[in-house]
C-alpha cells in the first residue's frame, strides 16, 4: 500500500513544513509541529473559469466612501489609542498577558457607555464571574449581554439577533467551529472562526473586538494571519508588579498607529491616567547620585521618566551589567562609549540600571540620561533633579538630535523642570525651560 502523504504544521503560528522540526522557523516556539494528512481534494487541478467574470474593476474616483462612523467609548485613553473611538464595522484584536486587565477593560467600556449595546462572549469565565467583576467596577450591565456559548455559529446567530454596537469575543482561542475536529485554540480553529467573524463584521457592519492570548515573547498567539485580517491590533502591556498599564496600538487602518493610552489598575477597575509623567517620576526629590530625568515619546505623548544607575565595585571577576526596563546591550554600548570617548573606567565595577516605575523604554532620546546617570553614580555626584537630559548618544561620543524636541521640553516645563541638556536646538521653544548647554561631548557634563 502506498504511504500516505503528510506534512507538518506549527500549532502556534501555522508554519508549514514537509519535515518535522524541533523549533519553528516562523515563531521560534519549541515542539509545536504536528503531522497532518494531505487531503486529496486540495491537490486537484483547478481550471480557471472565465465564464463568470465577477465584479468588474472600477476607478478609485468612482468608489463610494463607506460610512466610517466613530463610536466614542467615553474612555478617553481608549478612544485616543484608536484614533477617536471605535470605527463602526471594524474588526479588531486586543492582545496581552494573562491577568493584565483585558476583560476588565472591556467591562469598563460597557460601564462608561450605557448607551452602547455590547454582546460579550465569555469563553474564559462564567456569566456569574463576569457579574462579580462588574460589581467591582460598579457596572449594572443593562447594556451588556453575556453569552457563554463559544460555538462560532451560535455566536454569529446571537450577534445577528441582538445586533450589538460592539461584539466582544473573550477570547478567540476559546471559540470553535463544530465542523472542524481540532481543539479550540488550534491554528485551524482560530483561523476558521476569525474568518467567519470577519465576514459578519463586514457584511452586517458589526463592530467586533477579539481578545487574543500572547506568547512568551509577547506576540499575539495563533496564526500570524490573524494580525493581517484585522483592521486594528491593540496590545495591553504592563508590569505585574506595578499598577500602570499601557494600551498600545500596533496596527490601525483607520488612524495613527503607535499611539498609547495609560491606565492604572485600582481596586475599582482601570483608571485613566491623563498625566503619565507624574506616575513615572518618583515623588521624592532625592539627592542621591545616579538619578537622572529624561523625556521619552510614546506615540505622540511625551512622558517624563527617571533613570537610575548604580555603579559599585564588583566582588566577582566578571562585573555585572544589569538593566531593567532598558536594553542590556545598549547599556553595554553606552558604557563602552564612556570608556573610550570620555576616558572613564567601569572596569571592576558592577553596573545596575533601572527605569523607575517599571516602564520599558526604547526611545534613543533616553541615552543621554542613561549616560549622565552612569557618570553621576561612578563619580558619586548628584545630578540636579530639575534638569532634563535628552539626546541620542552615538558611538563617537557625539550627542544627536531627537524627534519632537518642542513637545518634550513643553512637558518638562509642565512638570516643573528648569533646565535641559540637549543637542543644539533653539531654546526659545523651550517654554520656560532654559537650555543649559550643548552637550557636544559627554565629558562636558561633569
Ligand atoms: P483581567 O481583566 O481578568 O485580565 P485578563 O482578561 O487580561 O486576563 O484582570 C484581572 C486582574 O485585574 C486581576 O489580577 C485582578 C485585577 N483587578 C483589579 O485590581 N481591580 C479590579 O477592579 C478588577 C476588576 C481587577
Ligand atoms: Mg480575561
Amino acid at each position: 500500500m502506498a504511504k500516505e502523504k503528510t506534512y507538518f504544521e506549527c500549532g502556534s503560528c501555522g508554519h508549514l513544513s514537509p519535515k518535522w522540526l524541533g523549533v519553528c522557523p516562523g515563531c521560534e516556539e519549541w515542539n509545536t509541529f504536528s503531522e497532518k494528512k494531505i487531503v486529496k481534494e486540495h491537490t486537484k487541478k483547478h481550471k480557471i473559469d472565465i465564464s463568470s467574470p465577477g465584479d468588474a474593476a472600477i476607478r478609485l474616483s468612482e468608489v463610494k466612501l463607506g460610512n466610517r462612523e466613530r463610536i466614542s467609548t467615553n474612555l478617553q485613553e481608549f478612544d485616543r489609542v484608536l484614533g477617536g473611538g471605535l470605527t463602526r464595522g471594524s474588526f479588531s484584536l486586543l492582545g496581552g498577558d494573562p491577568g493584565i486587565g483585558k476583560s476588565t477593560l472591556m467591562l469598563q467600556v460597557a460601564h462608561k457607555c450605557p448607551g452602547l449595546k455590547i454582546l460579550y462572549i465569555a469563553g474564559e469565565e462564567s456569566a456569574s464571574q463576569i457579574k462579580q467583576r462588574a460589581g467591582r467596577i460598579g457596572l449594572n450591565g443593562d447594556n451588556l449581554y453575556v453569552s457563554s456559548s463559544t460555538e462560532v455559529k451560535h455566536v454569529i446567530n446571537q450577534a445577528r439577533s441582538i445586533l450589538p454596537d460592539l461584539l466582544v469575543i473573550d477570547s478567540i482561542q476559546t471559540l470553535f467551529s463544530d465542523e472542524l475536529s481540532s481543539l479550540p485554540g488550534s491554528v485551524q480553529q482560530v483561523r476558521e472562526c476569525s474568518a467567519l467573524l470577519q465576514q459578519i463584521a463586514k457584511k452586517e457592519n458589526i463592530t467586533t473586538l477579539m481578545i487574543g492570548h500572547v506568547t512568551k515573547e509577547g506576540d499575539i498567539a495563533g496564526p500570524r494571519i490573524l494580525e493581517h485580517m484585522v483592521d486594528t491590533v491593540l496590545q495591553f502591556e504592563g508590569d505585574k508588579n506595578h499598577l500602570y498599564r499601557l494600551l498600545r496600538c500596533v496596527k490601525n487602518r483607520f488612524g495613527p498607529a503607535q499611539e498609547v493610552g495609560v491606565f492604572e489598575m485600582k481596586e475599582g477597575g482601570l483608571e485613566e491616567v491623563s498625566n503619565p509623567s507624574a506616575l513615572f517620576l518618583s515623588d521624592t526629590t532625592n539627592d542621591v547620585s545616579g538619578n537622572s530625568i529624561t523625556c521619552i515619546m510614546e506615540g505622540t505623548r511625551p512622558i517624563l521618566v527617571e533613570v537610575q544607575a548604580l555603579v559599585s565595585p564588583s566582588s566577582y571577576g566578571t562585573p555585572q551589567r544589569t538593566a531593567s526596563g532598558f536594553d542590556q546591550r545598549r547599556l553595554s554600548l553606552l558604557i563602552a562609549v564612556l570608556e573610550k570617548r570620555a576616558g572613564l573606567s567601569y572596569t571592576g565595577q558592577d553596573v545596575y540600571l533601572n527605569i523607575a516605575g517599571g516602564l520599558k523604554i526604547s526611545d534613543p532620546a533616553a541615552d543621554l540620561a542613561v549616560v549622565s546617570a552612569l557618570v553621576s553614580s561612578l563619580k558619586d555626584r548628584v545630578v540636579d533633579s530639575s534638569t532634563l537630559f535628552i539626546g541620542e548618544v552615538g558611538l563617537g561620543g557625539e550627542v544627536r538630535k531627537v524627534s519632537f524636541p518642542e513637545q518634550r521640553l513643553r512637558e518638562a516645563a509642565k512638570m516643573g523642570m528648569k533646565k535641559a541638556v540637549t543637542p543644539n536646538f533653539k531654546a526659545d521653544v523651550a517654554d520656560g525651560v532654559t537650555e543649559m548647554k550643548t552637550a557636544a561631548f559627554i565629558s562636558d557634563l561633569f
